[in-house]
């Protein structure tokens, strides 16, 4: 099996959870590399439905290691009521079949804090975090401040990292975000404990999985958000805080790029964005509100009801460039049936001139207008089709469109949440 990285090639939320469930079937270690729990990925197994916010979505599969790398900031109390859960469900999750970089950075109350207070503050301006802590955890750790696995596990480094920290974001709290300051024993108290039950899980991960390698092992790394969400290639202001891209997965774990030998791209077969930010594909009124409730897009961490628009070839033509994208999966086709016409995204509309490019300012992408390609759509249920073949003519050929107007091959398309719901056009290229 190659090493692959399968990333999100929009804004997240493109159903990358199920994808890399299916692939984790093929690989001995599925691997995190960046973000923390503002992910949600959602898998359908059965009856039964998953959301892994810190996980990597391999620690459903038996025999295979999960692990998280020193790119993705960790939560503690969340991952532990997450492993808590998992372990209720019947899943095992232990030191031998989880592993988190001793490197990972923790994300403490404070961030959380800080992250809530300052979206507040913003009002109109503020970028629609999840309110996870991200932005000030990913902050600290490029100022150096930062509190890594290896610390907390450490009581003595661990105290006197927190109270260092701490005195300086407290002052930050008060005098700036106006807020209360946040007692050192109880933070000290809480996580010290936290310390004490993820030791079993800390190991060097880069070590672990260069060895894997060199023995011939295979790794799929599990990105999480998307392409346009990260930090230095995405829509900046508005993304998230960590390299979201492909090349995370080398910093995210310790890896090579000589390493990878595929990236494959999760693009919905439409669409969204949650938080705020320039969306030219948008669509608003009662047709995003269709597609919406068709898509059931609700954000799986905040709940939160999810921007919808058309395909938009540009933006993905772009994250296919900067990423390196190999092969695509394109998910939730199944939601488009019923519609007349299906609008594609091929160009932007900027000061006159018509864009093919995905433009680098925020606020030129903000005044761009769509210039859309009108296909025709299905009407027909696709959710039990089996064969791409079957598929009807509209289907088939939006899937074409999509190849040809991306330059990528696709490899898969989802026809619903579930494992079985899924066709394979292609070898992984
Ligand atoms: P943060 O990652 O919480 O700082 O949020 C920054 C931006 O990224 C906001 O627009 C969020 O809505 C967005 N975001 C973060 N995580 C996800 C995700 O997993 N899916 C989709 N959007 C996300």
């Amino acid at each position: 099996m190659p090493n692959i990285v399968v990333i999100g090639a929009q804004w997240g939320d493109e159903g990358k959870g199920r994808i890399v469930d299916l692939l984790s079937k093929g690989v001995d270690i599925v691997a995190r590399y960046q973000g923390g729990n503002n992910a949600g990925h959602t898998i359908v197994i059965g009856e039964e439905k998953v959301i892994l916010h810190h996980l990597p979505s391999g620690i459903l599969r038996e025999n295979k290691l999960s692990v998280i790398g020193n790119g993705v900031v960790v939560d503690p109390g969340v991952l532990l009521k997450e492993v808590a859960g998992l372990r209720a469900a019947g899943y095992r999750v232990d030191s031998s079949n989880l592993r988190i970089s001793d490197r990972t950075h923790i994300i403490m109350p404070y961030h959380r804090e800080i992250d809530v207070a300052r979206e507040a503050l913003k009002g109109e301006g503020k970028i629609g975090t999840t309110g996870r802590g991200i932005g000030p955890v990913y902050e600290d750790k490029a100022a150096r401040r930062g509190i890594k696995l290896a610390d907390l596990i450490d009581p003595e480094c661990f105290r006197e990292r927190l109270a260092d920290v701490l005195e300086e974001r407290n002052a930050y709290i008060t005098k700036v975000l106006g807020g209360e300051p946040l007692s050192f024993d109880s933070i000290y108290e809480e996580y010290s404990e936290y310390g004490e039950i993820l030791k079993e899980f800390s190991c060097d991960v880069s070590g672990l999985l260069n060895k894997a390698l060199s023995e011939g092992g295979s790794i799929l790394f599990e990105g999480a958000q998307g392409a346009l969400l990260d930090i230095d290639l995405g829509t900046y202001p508005y993304v998230t805080s960590s390299s979201a891209s492909s090349g995370g997965a080398c910093t995210g774990t310790g890896v090579s790029p000589t390493k990878i030998d595929v990236v494959l791209g999760v693009a919905k077969a439409y669409t969204t964005r949650v938080g705020e930010g320039p969306f030219p594909s948008e669509i608003h009124g009662d047709e995003g509100k269709r597609l919406r409730d068709a898509g059931a897009e609700y954000g799986s961490t905040t709940g939160r009801p999810r921007r919808c628009g058309w395909f938009d070839a540009v933006a993905l033509r772009y994250a296919a460039t900067t990423n390196g994208i190999s092969s695509l999966a394109i998910t939730k086709l199944d939601v488009l049936s019923g519609f007349e016409s299906i609008n594609m995204c091929v160009g932007y509309k900027y000061r006159g001139e018509t864009l093919t490019t995905f433009p680098s300012s925020c606020s030129a992408l903000a005044e761009c207008e769509p210039v859309y390609e009108e296909v025709p759509g299905w009407s027909e249920n696709v959710s039990d089709v089996t064969e791409f073949e079957e598929l009807p003519e509209g289907a088939r050929n939006y899937i074409r469109k999509i190849e040809e107007l991306t330059g990528v091959g696709v490899h898969a398309v989802s026809l619903g949440p579930s494992r079985e719901k899924i066709l394979f056009l292609s070898e992984l290229a």
